[in-house]
């Protein structure tokens, strides 16, 4: 008796107006409770302190919500285990362009004084932080940590940045206590983007294509996609259940080895049974990037409707075939290799 064996191919496709406030010091000092211009730098040693941080990995994006309490500048701190980089924000102008400065290399306590100054960017009209409550963007890309006020990313402050930095920390200059809330916004900035396992975001399109476009190969997983897999022997039939969505487009059935697959991409069926398919050979480990076989388009076809598809797969000596059950004489058949044994089958949407 042919061993029997069930699969289910189950789809789920989407798949603050800054103001200027009367700073008669300046930009490098701050006015003491004494009423004196102070340097700034004098404050900035072994502050020591907790500061609100979350991890930033390459890739991922955060928006902060930062309440000032008083007027004070605010570090965006991106730190490893060896030293911090930072984009220091004084303030804003009109149109929501940042008035910053950069740092390499600071230490880990994100001292400005022990790292290399970049140049002022100071925006036509910029003031510094006024108390209120402030949105801000913080993405770590590539090769930079950059940040831009909420909607106004034209005006980021960027610095660049490694992998090995990963942690962005916020501080408030003059120690304001700062209530800080973030949230992870990596591939919201809209929902045409897919969040791969590592963080980092791939447009939705290539998400189940068959190539994997994350690093870690997380837009093509079995399980993202519906793919359910199974290992068939010579001779040995497996039915197939497919739940159906007209959406789903075709439904391919691929028989691959470790490194490339046979696909046949059934379309739908005549009234009677006869399959409507293309078959394709040479496909890639996970089906895709084909080379064109035959189309077979009887008379009289249809697209598969919304429903249960039940179709009986076998591999033959140097074949795989498929038929809708109950149709056993209307075969869809395609050559594949001796080692291929592993069955995926997938809806293409
Ligand atoms: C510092 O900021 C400036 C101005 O945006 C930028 O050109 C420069 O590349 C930055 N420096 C570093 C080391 O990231
Ligand atoms: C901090 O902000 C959150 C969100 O706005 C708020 O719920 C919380 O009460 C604030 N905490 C303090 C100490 O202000
Ligand atoms: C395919 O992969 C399996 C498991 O990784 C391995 O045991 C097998 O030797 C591979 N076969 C070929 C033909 O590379
Ligand atoms: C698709 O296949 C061709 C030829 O086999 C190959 O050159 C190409 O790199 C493949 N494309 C992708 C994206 O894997
Ligand atoms: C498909 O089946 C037909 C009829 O049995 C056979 O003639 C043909 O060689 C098969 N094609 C492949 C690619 O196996």
């Amino acid at each position: 008796m042919a061993p029997y064996f069930v699969l289910a191919a189950l789809v789920c496709v989407a798949v603050a107006a800054p103001q200027l406030e009367d700073a008669t010091c300046d930009s490098g000092s701050i006015r003491s409770s004494s009423g004196e211009c102070q340097k700034v730098s004098r404050l900035h040693h072994g502050l020591g302190a907790s500061y609100p941080s979350v991890d930033l990995l390459e890739g991922q994006q955060v928006e902060v919500a930062v309440q000032l309490t008083s007027q004070d500048w605010i570090h965006f701190q991106l730190c490893g285990s060896e030293s911090c980089n930072l984009v220091v924000v004084w303030g804003l102008n009109p149109s929501g362009e940042l008035y910053y400065v950069n740092f390499t290399s600071c230490n880990t306590d994100g001292d400005w004084n022990t790292g290399v100054r970049g140049p002022d960017v100071k925006p036509e009209g910029a003031a510094y932080f006024t108390p209120g409550q402030y949105s801000f963007v913080a993405e770590h890309r590539s090769s930079q940590l950059v940040v831009w006020l909420n909607g106004y990313p034209q005006g980021a402050g960027l610095v660049s940045a490694n992998p090995q930095l990963n942690q962005l920390r916020l501080r408030a200059e003059r120690g304001t206590p700062m209530n800080v809330t973030f949230e992870d916004s990596t591939c919201a900035s809209d929902s045409s983007n897919f969040r791969c396992g590592d963080g980092s975001c791939v447009s939705i399109w290539f998400k189940c294509d068959g190539f994997r476009d994350c690093a870690d190969g997380s837009d093509e997983s079995d399980d993202i996609c519906d793919t359910p897999v199974a290992t068939v022997s010579v001779g040995e039939v497996v039915t197939v259940r497919v739940q159906h969505e007209e959406k789903h487009g075709h439904v391919d059935v691929s028989l691959c080895d470790n490194a490339s697959c046979s696909t046949l991409a059934l379309y739908g069926s005549t009234p009677e049974g006869a399959l409507w398919f293309f078959s394709w050979t040479g496909c890639n480990a996970l089906g895709a990037n084909c080379t064109a076989g035959v189309e077979e388009y009887p008379i009289g076809r249809k697209y598969f409707p919304s429903g249960e598809l039940v179709l009986a797969v076998q591999r033959r000596a140097s074949e795989l075939a498929v038929w809708l059950d109950g149709s056993p004489d209307s075969v869809a058949n395609v050559t594949v290799g001796a080692a291929n044994r592993r069955l995926r089958v997938r809806p293409i949407y």
